[in-house]
């Protein structure tokens, strides 16, 4: 089941998940190869409606595509504005765990049961200037929790750390309520930036321009699982 796969990858954590965002989209399965070579445990794919966020990438038939040629765990990030409208179909395609933004959602709580009654992983996002207290009320329906470090939209931006704070109250309040919710982080994800977002309580990091730019995946990916081994 895809929520049970989110659950045990939740234990081998610290994670590395490369966004697909700036990969070549048409050599999937080349990149795919590269990747696994590369030893990640999970990818993360990056959905934009041109709506919600003012840029489009790929839908369904990505994902599916995807699926059917690798075991990696989807974490399948869905930048459009009400997905409650699409979530069966990219539960369908094979999402493992769909995240969806809350300011994105008209009804928070019957999207992410939608999600957890298609047996797969929750997660609700959050960007950097939404407040914490939005999705409070939500975190027993989250199995992971999101904090945007740019604003949703586009790789290659510059990391901001309102990121940090909001994963030091989380780590509190997960504590607080007895719970087991994932802490994930995305954007701007490098070598200088990883160490605090390490320190601070995520274990799951989000880094598109720092593997894809760079000549290999492998490297790339050692480098920055360096820093959070330390
Ligand atoms: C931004 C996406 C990210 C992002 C990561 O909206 O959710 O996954 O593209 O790319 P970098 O690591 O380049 O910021
Ligand atoms: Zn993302």
């Amino acid at each position: 089941m895809p929520r049970e796969k989110i659950i045990q990858l939740r234990d081998a954590s610290p994670l590395i998940l490369p966004s697909l965002l700036l990969c070549d989209f048409g050599d999937l399965r080349g990149e795919l190869a590269m990747l696994e070579q590369a030893g990640v445990q999970a990818l993360h794919l990056d959905v934009m409606d041109g709506l919600f966020v003012p840029n489009m990438t790929y839908g369904m038939p990505i994902v599916q595509g995807l699926a059917d040629h690798t075991e990696l765990p989807l974490d399948v990030h869905l930048m459009i504005q009400e997905p409650s409208r699409y979530v069966e179909q990219f539960a369908l395609a094979g999402s493992d765990l769909i995240t969806v933004h809350v300011e994105a959602c008209s009804d928070l709580a019957a999207t992410l049961k939608q999600i957890r009654d298609l047996g797969v992983a929750t997660g609700v996002a959050l960007n950097p200037d939404t407040a914490i207290d939005t999705i409070l009320p939500y975190l027993e329906l989250c199995d992971l929790v999101l904090c945007m470090s740019v604003n949703a939209g586009f790789g290659g931006q510059k990391f901001n750390p309102v990121a940090i704070e909001k994963s030091k109250q989380l780590v509190k309040i997960r504590e607080q309520r007895q719970l087991e919710f994932i802490l994930e982080v995305d954007g701007g994800i490098n070598v200088e930036t990883i160490g605090d977002c390490f320190s601070s309580g995520f274990t799951w990091f989000v880094a598109g321009s720092s593997i894809f730019n760079q000549q290999s995946y492998k490297q790339a990916i050692v480098d920055l699982k360096t820093v959070t081994t330390a």
